[in-house]
């Protein structure tokens, strides 16, 4: 079954009750118009025995979008996004709550004037071209997680720095959720599910836009298959960057990072993170492989 709250005080009294009975549960947050992508983070989330219902929030967060992006055309499908929720909760007989606040005062209070940002790691990658982005979604995350104290919170690594921040946020403030992080869902053709994605033709969609995947997975199979050290690993990928991101390039970065610190690999790294961004017609497309530098 699907429940539906709009407001925070109906939903917290709910929640209230569960737990005194003992019961556990998840939280999806996400902005809507849901994917396979947000769609396998609530069935994971469900298949867990620990979680007896999931909380999935819709809320298209303000303070997370620079003043020339997409916030007031940011696709809206509630009642698509409603039937997917009942159809996922039926499969997976569990209830699923969903909160969809019908205003940003339900989130942000009116006067509400606090930020948290994650130094230093808010400002690499996304952070570079996107100034306040990732302060607005640790705050919105932040919010979400006192506002519900979910026991686990799911996230998916499409958006690696920012579940990445998140662990780093929970950790530094002493949240209790636990922040369990899911792979990417892709299309047939490999490009990553996102929202954005309903922004490309159908051309760029089955083309261009596969180019961000495919450098990826060369650069990565040049790192892993080849017997290369480490110094000459980076100058590989420093050769293939220059390449790619020159004067005219669509490419927005192309970065090689240990996943554990999100710093320069060393010879410490187990395994690096290739991230790459990339501008497909007027879509920003963002997308991340793991690549083991030891096989
Ligand atoms: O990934 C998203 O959809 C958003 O950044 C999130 C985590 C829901 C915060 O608004």
């Amino acid at each position: 079954m699907i429940q539906q709250f709009s407001h925070i005080a109906p939903l917290q009294n709910y929640l209230a009750e569960k737990i005194n009975e003992g019961q556990e549960f998840s939280f999806v947050p996400t902005m809507g118009n849901l994917h396979e992508g947000h769609l396998s983070l609530a069935r994971e989330s469900l298949k867990d025995s620990r979680n007896s219902f999931c909380v999935f929030s819709i809320f298209v967060n303000p303070k997370q979008f620079g003043p020339k992006e997409d916030f007031h055309n940011y696709p809206s499908t509630i009642e698509e996004d409603i039937v997917k929720l009942s159809s996922l909760s039926k499969e997976m007989k569990k209830d699923i709550l969903l909160f969809y606040p019908d205003n940003q005062q339900e989130i942000f209070p009116e006067g509400f004037a606090t930020s948290i940002t994650v130094d230093g790691l808010s400002k690499i990658l996304c952070g570079k071209q996107r100034k306040n982005h990732f302060k607005g979604v640790t705050t919105v995350v932040y919010r979400l997680l006192i506002l519900l104290k979910p026991h686990r919170t799911y996230m998916g690594l499409k958006d690696f720095q920012q579940q990445f921040l998140i662990k780093k946020m929970v950790k530094d403030l002493l949240l209790s959720s636990e922040i369990i992080s899911l792979p990417t869902i892709r299309e047939k053709s490999n490009l990553a599910m996102s929202s954005r994605n309903n922004y490309l033709t159908p051309q760029e969609r089955e083309g261009e836009a596969l180019c961000l995947y495919n450098t990826m997975l060369r650069v990565k199979h040049a790192l892993e298959n080849s017997s290369l050290s480490l110094k000459e690993k980076i100058s590989l990928f420093n050769d293939e960057k220059e390449k790619t991101l020159g004067p005219h390039s669509k490419w927005q970065y192309l970065e090689l990072l240990d996943s554990e610190t999100l710093k320069n690999i060393t010879s410490k790294t187990k395994t690096a993170q290739i991230f790459g961004a990339y501008l497909c017609g007027k879509t920003r497309l963002i997308d991340n492989m793991t690549i083991y530098l030891n096989p």
